[in-house]
């Protein structure tokens, strides 16, 4: 059997660098390397709504932000399929019988739902909705029976727990489910980009991020704050390259033909890094060849992210083309599902 790829986000808000080269930009490898059958990339807004549902238009409103984010940054939907989680409403349907397959004590041992847990501060008063989401993610991944789920390694929980129903549901009522595996991305730097006060998480509410709709000044602006070395004070003295955000930036961005573009007095990054060490680099001159190197790379996107932002009718087309597809494979694997279960009483 070939591949079948399936990943998705949760529609909270736009998307970051850090989601950028932590994710999206191997989604765009994966799309064009081929190696699958079938790919799909959604939008996770029922789980959004686990622990958003007082603000259904923040959810809302971010389905066309993320989906903006993913075009731009060059899914295809000609080979992706690009859809509404809540669309599909065979998941939801799919969810409640994979609930019979785990318990409630199972649940409270998810790593990333307990972490989630203390973040939102919900001790005793959990939403039942957002404590069973990983079942609903269960749902997502084996409706279209994917085998391939590329993730972060927050998500690693979540697949273990979905093997464990897949593994469930075949034993009990024979084999109908395929068992997912996570695809980590390949760049360590990469998986978790720091924020750019030198947090070691992008976040939103941490307001340390860098996002793809940035205007140029914008983007530029935060470039300049960046955290460097607090004790690099003159441009003589030595500085630090380890924990400095520029650097660590640089280290993720740069490409071969940077420094031939921007800053062709340095061969490559560790005569840079080697010269900021010795001191008499100032943060001004890194800052701005970082900034060069990011613009490089955020500009088409920029670019592509404007024009398709001023047409979102035909943003929603591609979005419900995609759903109708992924709504007929999760449509065939309900049926077999339910057949399994013997609830096929008209058959
Ligand atoms: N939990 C994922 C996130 O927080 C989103 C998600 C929902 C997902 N269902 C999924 C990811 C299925 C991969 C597979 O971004």
């Amino acid at each position: 059997m070939g591949n079948i790829i399936l990943t998705g986000d949760r529609p909270t808000g736009p998307l970051h660098i850090g989601h950028y080269v932590g994710s999206l930009k191997n989604r765009v490898k994966l799309q064009n390397e081929g190696n699958y059958d079938e790919m799909y990339v959604f939008l996770a807004d029922a789980q959004a709504l686990t622990d958003n549902f007082d603000n259904p238009k923040k959810v809302k409103d971010n389905v066309l932000e993320v989906a903006l984010d993913y075009l731009a940054c060059g899914i295809d939907p000609n080979k992706v399929n690009i859809f509404i989680q809540s669309e599909v409403s065979e998941l939801t349907e799919l969810t409640f019988y994979y609930m019979n397959l785990v318990t409630i004590s199972r649940l409270h041992r998810n790593p990333t739902v307990k972490e989630e847990i203390k973040l939102r501060g919900f001790e005793e008063s959990i939403p039942a909705g957002f404590f069973t989401y990983p079942i609903s993610q269960t749902a997502d991944i084996t409706a279209f029976k994917a085998n391939i789920v590329p993730v972060g390694d927050d998500q690693l929980p979540m697949l273990e727990q979905a093997r464990e129903i897949v593994r469930k549901f075949n034993s009990i009522y024979g084999d109908t489910l395929v068992e997912p595996n996570a695809l980590l991305p390949e760049n360590e730097n990469a998986r978790r980009l720091v924020g750019i006060d030198g947090n070691a998480k992008m976040s939103k509410s941490l307001g340390n991020c860098i996002y793809l709709k940035d205007s140029k000044e914008e983007v530029k602006k935060k470039v300049f704050s960046m955290y460097t070395d607090p004790n690099h004070i003159k441009v003589e003295d030595p500085g630090k390259v380890e924990g400095n955000v520029v650097f660590t930036y640089l280290d993720v961005f740069c490409k071969e033909d940077s420094f031939e573009k921007y800053l062709p007095e340095y061969k490559n990054l560790d005569e840079l890094k080697d010269h900021y060490r010795r001191g008499g680099l100032g943060d001004m001159k890194i800052k701005r060849f970082l900034n060069d190197v990011i613009e490089d790379e955020l500009a088409p996107i920029r670019k592509r992210r404007e024009e398709l932002s001023k047409e979102p009718e035909k943003v929603y087309e591609i979005l419900k083309k995609g759903t109708l597809t992924a709504r007929k494979k999760a449509q065939e694997t309900l049926k077999e599902v339910k057949k399994a279960m013997m609830l096929n009483y008209f058959e």
